[in-house]
């Protein structure tokens, strides 16, 4: 079982995770699979979950994540602040995973490590599929909307004003990239961050 396959590589990578509660509710949010090679070329697999979120509660239930390849924009920022719908999902022996992912591999975790902030958690790869293969130059739109969403987690965390101003003005920043060089769904999907984080009602 080898999660490269399934686009998993050195460094961190960026997916979307998917998690059951124990009462069996699925859930979805952007989550970095963090890979490192030893001298000896054997790779390990984490993840560190921040406080808060239902990602986190259900990996503490269930002791499974599944990581979901895609670059569909959208996605990220819908499963950052909202709710999939069920249809969204399908089942792998029980598992919730993504239809839409290019490809996925679901993961049985072990609590490694406990910080105030964070809990780390090893991973072990259990079953990995791939459902299409992708080719896909880099696009600097793809990779703006990633940061502005991590950037808009943040910013919906801190309640700090100056915090907020600084965050938001990094937002139009990469908002000013997403039109240059994105496409409509990397477009929509900045679309849906400043209607949130620039525009929206505090
Ligand atoms: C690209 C990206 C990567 C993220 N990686 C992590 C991560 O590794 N760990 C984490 O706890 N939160 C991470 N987040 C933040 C969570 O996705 C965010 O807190 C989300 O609201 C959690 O949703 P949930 O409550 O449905 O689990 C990331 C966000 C983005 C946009």
């Amino acid at each position: 079982m080898n999660p490269q396959e399934a686009g998993i590589d050195e460094g961190i990578s960026e997916m979307i995770a998917t998690t059951k509660s124990a009462a069996g509710k699925p859930n979805a949010a952007p989550i970095g699979i963090i890979t490192t090679v030893d001298d000896d070329g054997a790779r390990a697999y984490q993840v560190k979950l921040y406080r808060g979120s239902q990602t986190r509660a259900n990996v503490l239930e269930t002791g499974r994540l599944a990581a979901n390849a895609t670059t569909d924009a959208i996605l990220f920022v819908e499963t950052a602040f909202d709710d999939l719908s069920t249809e969204c999902f399908t089942d792998f022996e029980g598992f919730p995973v993504l239809w839409e992912a290019t490809a996925w591999i679901i993961f049985t975790s072990e609590l490694v490590e406990e910080r105030e902030d964070y809990l780390r958690f090893q991973l072990c790869p259990q079953a990995v599929k791939i459902n299409r293969k992708e080719v896909k130059a880099i696009n600097r739109g793809l990779n703006a909307v990633i940061e502005a969403t991590i950037l808009a987690t943040r910013v919906s965390m801190t309640k700090d004003k100056r915090e907020r101003e600084e965050l938001r003005k990094e937002l139009e920043r990469y908002a000013a990239i997403v039109a240059k060089c994105g496409g409509w769904r990397e477009r929509e999907a900045m679309g849906m961050l400043k209607e949130k984080f620039l525009h929206g009602a505090e």
